[in-house]
């Protein structure tokens, strides 16, 4: 049995993350340089003053934690989703908290509904961005999904390759690599025509330590994500002439709802079935998210700290910023030294 967890409304899959108004908090680690780059802006320096971006799936999760970090050093961020609900919410909430005063801290946060792998919807939120602010300097490709096969039960073999199913493998490298590929598309366009010379732009994507290590995710999610680096080095490649950096950003595991449902269906009894389409209280949904990041921290390479949305947030934060104005066609991993090294002789 799978649950894809994109195919049940928000509301059903988890809890919000409280986000304290602070900036450190954004990150559980005390000691994580999430909190003292987050400091930054605290300081008065905003690394996206003046920048418009797009944040593809930025209602919840990881794509919320890129939305917030990005609004508060000082961008312009149209949140570019297929929850409605959940992105105005945001959207809403956000608005006034990116600029001191005036007529631009009404325009800080949008909404946009937008399926990544409809190209109309695509077109249609860049021209919003462009109709709206007259510019787009980044855009982050984030919206992802990760597929009903293989997040099963491991000695379910609906998760072999043996058991391919073609529709839902289609679905998902259609979300996320041609969806990202059409964003790159329409973003390109968008910095080639609104930007005026020589200020080129930043896409970053969010791909996985799933696009460079086999063994990190079911079939599906694997060949997309590693389509996705493919697609990142390529397009960095033309574009470079133009200004445009591409890069990625690729995380190790983060207990999101995406992660926490797909593992709580793994480690489901028969009887935890239940439990499917009930809206989880906030303590039920904590205390899934620490399950899961227990095992995750079980995983890790690197001892100590938790990875969290705040620190692929900040990842992002950089690579769409000026700060790395000569880095494109990367893959920067979030991930502790996972997809680097392995203590075979135990080190
Ligand atoms: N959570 C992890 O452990 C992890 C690790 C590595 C990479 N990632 C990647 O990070 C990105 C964000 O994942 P997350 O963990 O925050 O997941 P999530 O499920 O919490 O959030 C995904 C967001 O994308 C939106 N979305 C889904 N399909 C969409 C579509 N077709 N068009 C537009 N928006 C859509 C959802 O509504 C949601 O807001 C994904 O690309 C994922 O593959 C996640």
């Amino acid at each position: 049995m799978t649950t894809a967890l994109e195919f049940m409304p928000a509301d059903k899959i988890a809890a919000p993350r409280a986000w304290p108004a602070a900036d450190n908090a954004t990150s559980n680690n005390a000691a994580a340089p999430a909190a003292a780059a987050t400091g930054a802006a605290a300081a008065g320096r905003r690394r996206l003053e003046g920048k418009v971006a797009i944040v593809t799936g930025g209602a919840r999760g990881i794509g919320e934690a890129i939305v917030r970090v990005f609004v508060r050093h000082g961008a312009r961020v149209l949140i570019a989703d297929i929850d409605d609900a959940a992105g105005q919410a945001l959207a809403s909430s956000l608005i006034g908290t990116g600029e001191e005063a005036g007529a631009e801290s009404l325009a800080c946060c949008s909404f946009v509904h937008c399926d990544v792998s409809c190209e109309a919807d695509v077109e249609r939120a860049v021209g919003l961005a462009l109709a709206a602010h007259g510019r787009l300097d980044v855009l982050c490709n984030n919206a992802g999904v990760l597929g009903g096969q293989g997040t099963g039960s491991p000695n379910n073999n609906t998760n072999s390759i043996a058991s391919l199913d073609a529709a839902e493998f289609d679905r998902v490298l259609r979300v996320n690599a041609l969806g990202a590929a059409l964003g790159m598309k329409h973003a390109a366009r968008a910095m080639l025509q609104g930007n005026g010379n020589g200020h080129g732009g930043s896409i970053v994507s969010v791909a996985s330590v799933a696009g460079v290590l086999g063994g990190m995710g079911p079939h599906a999610y694997t060949a997309s994500k590693h389509a996705l680096l493919g697609l990142t080095k390529n397009a960095a490649c033309e574009l470079g002439k133009h200004g445009i950096r591409v890069n990625c950003v690729s995380p190790f595991g983060v207990a999101t709802s995406m992660l926490v449902n797909a593992w709580r269906d793994r480690t489901a009894g028969a009887g935890d079935e239940d439990d499917e389409g009930i809206v989880m209280s906030g303590a039920r949904w904590a205390s899934e998210v620490e399950k899961t990041e227990e095992m995750l921290r079980g995983m890790a390479t690197l001892k100590g700290p938790t990875l969290r949305e705040a620190d692929v947030a900040e990842a992002a934060l950089f690579l769409a910023s000026d700060e790395s104005s000569y880095v494109s066609g990367h893959n920067l991993v979030v991930d502790g030294g996972v997809t680097t090294s392995r203590n075979v002789i135990g080190l």
